[in-house]
């Protein structure tokens, strides 16, 4: 039997739970052929999606000159056909490199991210909640209702990841259609829209680099393009690790906060208890909407290198693979009642439920993990400390979500106040 799926299926990225749990009771790996013709093994079970993301045999680097399903920022409906020469030097980032060349592009980075550099931008990131939890406010009032989305869970981590960059403020609206072409199937666009988007980042990341050259600041990109070490990136190699670290810096934590938000305004007795208990209470609710809402549906697609045997299911040589990590997050024999929200799974002390996958796992972990749970940690309790008579504007129900196997969502929450 084949089964077949079409990403773009609003009501399949509305609800794709009950097909994974479909696909998970086939096998530890289920071929699927999805719309555009190709064919990917699915892996949706929680140790199985484990051992693919740490498996040395299934290879992150996209097969030369084609369209490889996806990548960080995948377009994963894209027929196959040669990539634009923009779209090759953009997707040379770490999440598309294996072992040496990974570490090698991955220890460029991760000086930013070191718990004592993380830290350090909790003032600033209080500041910048304030600022837009204050233009959220101000629009409630004026105009009666407003979109969490576009007023609230899309502008904090832009300005987030944007000050970390040194990407200036204005160019956030650009780029933010431009990630959002990349990163959704192209089948939900108009023709030529994904590979005018990869031109426009290229090119705006193209000038932002030799601007940095000239006039450096106090940001990762000055830092990086003043490299002088043997190891520092090339040109291309500064191109991609900017795009990643934008697109990864925001499209994910954006989902984070518009996911939390939604279930907190639809379970009001857990809004209440993470009020009520505090910087606990709200960790809780960050680490279960990772599980429950993952925002990366699925981690980058992985390639076998070779024959793999996964718990008795042979994967052949040459398959694109991806480890579906919402529904590993969901997977019943791991967590109880799977489709629950259940923020006291990970209240302190409790260990009862073991770590989610909403980060990864392995050498390709996230590397903004903790940045994630920063914003989210500063800003929650301060949007609903602001506006404690936030409601939902429209029934869940109907709310559209993001479409595509990589970025899970939704696309707009709108709100207003009782
Ligand atoms: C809720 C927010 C986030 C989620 C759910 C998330 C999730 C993930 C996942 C699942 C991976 C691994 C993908 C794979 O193995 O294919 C990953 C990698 C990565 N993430 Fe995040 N991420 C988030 C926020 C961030 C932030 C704020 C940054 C910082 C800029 C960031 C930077 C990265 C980078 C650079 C990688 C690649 C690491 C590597 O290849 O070694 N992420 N993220």
């Amino acid at each position: 039997m084949t089964l077949h799926l079409d990403p773009a299926d609003p009501a399949f990225a509305r609800d794709p739970h009950a097909f994974y749990a479909a696909v998970r009771e086939l096998g530890p790996a289920t071929r699927v052929t999805l719309a555009n013709g190709t064919d990917a093994w699915l892996v949706t079970g929680y140790h199985q999606a484990r051992a693919v993301l740490t498996d040395p045999r299934l290879s992150n680097v996209p097969a030369p000159q084609t369209a490889r399903h996806t990548s960080a920022a995948p377009s994963t409906e894209s027929p196959p056909q040669a990539r634009s020469a923009q779209r090759s030097v953009l997707e040379r980032h770490m999440l598309n490199a294996d072992a040496d060349e990974h570490r090698r592009l991955r220890r460029l980075a991760a000086p930013a991210f070191t718990p004592r550099r993380v830290d350090a931008v909790a003032a600033r990131i209080g500041h910048l909640a304030d600022t837009v939890i204050g233009g959220l406010t101000a629009k409630l009032r004026q105009k009666a209702d407003a979109d969490l989305v576009d007023d609230f869970a899309f502008p904090l981590p832009v300005l987030v990841i944007s000050d970390i960059l040194g990407v200036p403020e204005a160019d956030r609206l650009d780029l933010r259609a431009w990630t959002y072409r990349v990163g959704s199937p192209a089948a939900t666009l108009p023709s030529g829209q994904a590979a005018r988007a990869w031109q426009s980042l290229h090119g705006y990341f193209t000038h932002l680099i030799a601007r940095k050259r000239r006039h450096p600041g106090d940001d990762l990109l000055s830092l990086l393009t003043h490299d002088r070490t043997p190891q520092a990136p090339d040109d291309g190699e500064l191109l991609a690790m900017a795009f990643l670290l934008l697109f990864a810096g925001y499209e994910t934590t954006m989902n984070l906060l518009a996911s939390a938000t939604l279930l907190l305004l639809t379970h009001s007795e857990e809004l209440l208890a993470a009020r009520t208990a505090g910087d606990p209470g709200w960790s809780a609710v960050i680490e279960e909407t990772l599980r429950h809402a993952s925002p990366l549906e699925g981690a980058t697609w992985r390639r076998t290198t070779e024959p793999v045997d996964l718990g008795g299911t042979v994967i052949p040589a040459g398959a694109s693979v991806l480890a579906v990590l919402a529904a590993a997050n969901r997977d019943p024999r791991v967590f109880a009642a799977p489709h629950t929200f259940r923020p006291r799974r990970y209240a302190p002390g409790n260990r009862t439920a073991p770590a989610h996958l909403a980060f990864g796992h392995g050498p390709h972990v996230c590397l903004g993990a903790r940045l994630a749970r920063l914003e989210a940690g500063i800003a929650l309790p301060r949007l609903f400390a602001a506006l404690p008579s936030l409601r939902l504007a429209t029934a869940p129900a109907v709310l559209p979500w993001r479409p595509g196997l990589l970025v899970r969502g939704p696309l707009t929450l709108p709100v207003r106040l009782a």
